[in-house]
C-alpha cells in the first residue's frame, strides 16, 4: 500500500479540512505530517461546525485512526482545547488519536519568542499566527527541542527549565511584549497531562507496519505550498516543508511509498499575513470575495487577502508536489460574477513570464489575465458535474487544460455533502 497525500496548493485555507473529512471514509488512517496549531481546518456536517488545529480531520469518522506525525509541533494547550471540543461533542477519540513520540513540543516560551521576534520586525513582520511555530522548529533543527516522548523521562522538568532559561535570555534581544508567562506555564503543565494520557507511538514503525498490513493512509497537509520553508515566498512562509516531500520526513516513509497526490486550490486565491500575492485585489472585488467566501482566518480571525486564481503559481506548486489530481473548492463564491479572471502570465523586469521570480518580494509582478464568463446562478443542490452551468464547466475544463491535471472534485459549499465528484471520463482529453 501507499500513502495518499492531500495538500494545499496556494497560501493555505484551501478547504483541506472539509475534503479530508469527506475522503476519510475511504481510508483506515489519517495522519498530519507537519505544521501545528497555526493550522485551522474547518469541518461542517450535520449542522455542526468544528475547527481543528492539531487533530487530523478524520477524527469524526468512526473506526478511523488519526495520527499526529513526528513532523508536527504540538502545543498541549491547544490540543487540550481541541480534545475538550471532541468530548463535548461525544466523539470517541481515546483509542483513535495517536501521537508520534518524535513530534516536538511548543513551550510557552516558544510563543513568547514568536511574539517578541515579530514585534522586533516592525513593518517587515511575517504576520505569524504567533503559535510558536518558528521558534519550535528552530529548536528542532538547532537540536535543542523537547519531544513528546521526553515527557516520561525522569529529567523532563530539568530539560524544560534549561530550554526556558535559554529562551528568556534570547528574548532580551527583542522588544518587551505582553505575555503572562507564569499563567501560561501553569496552564501548559495542566494540559500536558492530557497529552500524556493519549496513546504515544513510534510513528515511523507504526505507519510502515500499517502499510504492510494493507491499511489505507491519507496524509493531511497543513498550510499551503506557497508557505513552504524552501519553496514558498521566503521569508513570508511557515517553518516546515508543506509540500509532498514533507510527508516522508513528517511520517517516516520512503518516497516510493507516496501514492496519489491530491492538490487543493480555491477557485480564486487568498492569503493571510504578510508577503507577496501577485493577483491580490485590494479593491471592491477583493472585498466582495472576502464577504462571499467568509474569508476570515480559522485560527486568528484575521481578514484574508483575496484575489483571482493564479495559474503560473499553481503550475509551480503542482510541479513541486507531483500533483496527480486536483480539487477545486469554493466555486460557489464566484456565483455572482458576470466575468472571472484567471492570471496566466506575469509581467516583470520588462518582459512577460510564466514563472515566479526569485526576487518576488522586491519587484512588482503584474498579473496578466484571461477572462471567463461567469454563471450568475446558485450551484446549490448540484451534485453532478454535467448539471453545472455550461460556463462553470468551461471554467473547470480550462483549469484542467492549463494545469494539465484532472479535476476530480469540485466543492460547492462548506458542508460535507456539497461536493461534486467528477467522472473520470470527464478528465482532461
Ligand atoms: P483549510 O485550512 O484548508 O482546512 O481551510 P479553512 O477551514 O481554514 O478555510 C476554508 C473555509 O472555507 C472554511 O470556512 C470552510 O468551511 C469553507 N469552505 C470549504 N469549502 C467550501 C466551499 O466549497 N464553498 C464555500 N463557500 N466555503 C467552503
Ligand atoms: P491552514 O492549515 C493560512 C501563515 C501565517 C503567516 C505565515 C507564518 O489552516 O491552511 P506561522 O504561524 O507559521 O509562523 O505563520 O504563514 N499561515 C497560514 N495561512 N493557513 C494556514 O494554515 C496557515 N498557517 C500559517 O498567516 O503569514
Ligand atoms: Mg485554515
Amino acid at each position: 500500500m501507499k500513502v495518499d497525500v492531500l495538500l494545499g496548493l496556494q497560501w493555505g485555507d484551501e478547504g483541506k479540512g472539509k475534503i479530508v473529512d469527506y475522503l476519510a471514509n475511504n481510508y483506515d488512517i489519517v495522519a498530519r505530517f507537519q505544521g501545528g496549531p497555526n493550522a485551522g481546518h474547518t469541518l461542517k456536517f450535520d449542522g455542526k461546525k468544528f475547527v481543528l488545529h492539531t487533530v487530523p480531520s478524520g477524527i469524526f469518522r468512526d473506526n478511523l485512526l488519526n495520527v499526529i506525525g513526528n513532523g508536527v509541533v504540538i502545543d498541549p494547550i491547544t490540543l487540550k482545547k481541541e480534545i475538550q471540543n471532541l468530548e463535548d461533542a461525544d466523539v470517541d477519540y481515546k483509542d483513535r488519536l495517536l501521537v508520534a513520540r518524535k513530534a516536538h513540543l511548543i513551550l510557552p516560551t516558544h510563543r513568547l519568542m514568536d511574539a517578541a521576534s515579530e514585534a522586533a520586525k516592525g513593518k517587515a513582520k511575517i504576520g505569524s499566527t504567533l503559535k510558536g511555530i518558528g521558534p519550535t522548529y528552530m529548536d528542532k533543527t538547532g537540536r535543542n527541542g523537547i519531544r513528546v516522548g521526553d515527557v516520561h523521562l525522569p529529567n523532563f522538568k530539568e530539560r524544560y527549565k534549561a530550554l526556558r532559561k535559554k529562551h528568556l535570555k534570547l528574548v532580551q534581544m527583542y522588544p518587551a511584549v505582553d505575555f503572562d508567562l507564569e499563567a501560561e506555564e501553569t496552564k501548559w503543565f495542566e494540559c500536558l497531562e492530557t497529552l500524556k494520557s493519549l496513546k504515544h507511538v513510534d510513528g515511523e514503525y507504526y505507519i510502515n507496519q500499517a502499510l504492510k498490513d494493507g491499511k489505507k493512509i491519507l496524509a493531511e497537509g497543513a498550510q499551503g505550498s506557497m508557505l513552504d520553508i524552501d519553496f514558498g515566498t521566503y521569508p513570508f512562509v511557515t517553518s516546515s516543508n508543506t509540500i509532498s516531500s514533507g510527508v516522508c520526513n513528517g511520517l517516516g516513509i520512503a518516497p516510493s511509498k507516496i501514492g496519489e497526490v491530491i492538490g487543493i486550490t480555491k477557485a480564486y486565491c487568498t492569503r493571510v499575513g504578510g508577503g507577496p500575492f501577485p493577483t491580490e485585489l485590494d479593491n471592491k472585488i477583493g472585498e466582495f470575495l472576502r464577504s462571499e467566501g467568509g474569508e476570515f482566518g480559522a485560527t486568528t480571525g484575521r481578514p484574508r487577502r483575496c484575489g483571482w486564481i493564479d495559474l503560473p503559481q499553481l503550475k509551480y506548486t503542482i510541479m513541486l508536489n507531483g500533483v496527480t489530481q486536483l480539487v477545486v473548492t469554493k466555486i460557489d463564491v464566484l456565483n455572482n460574477f458576470e466575468s472571472l479572471q484567471a492570471c496566466n502570465q506575469y509581467q516583470y523586469n520588462g518582459g512577460i513570464h510564466e514563472q515566479l521570480p526569485y526576487d518576488i518580494n522586491n519587484i512588482q509582478v503584474v498579473p496578466l489575465y484571461q477572462s471567463h464568463s461567469g454563471w450568475q446562478q446558485s450551484l446549490d443542490g448540484i451534485t453532478k458535474f454535467e448539471d453545472l452551468p455550461a460556463t462553470a464547466k468551461d471554467y473547470i475544463h480550462s483549469l484542467e487544460k492549463d494545469l494539465e491535471v484532472p479535476v476530480t472534485m469540485i466543492s460547492t459549499g462548506p458542508e460535507r455533502e456539497k461536493l461534486i465528484l467528477k467522472n473520470v471520463s470527464e478528465m482532461i482529453s
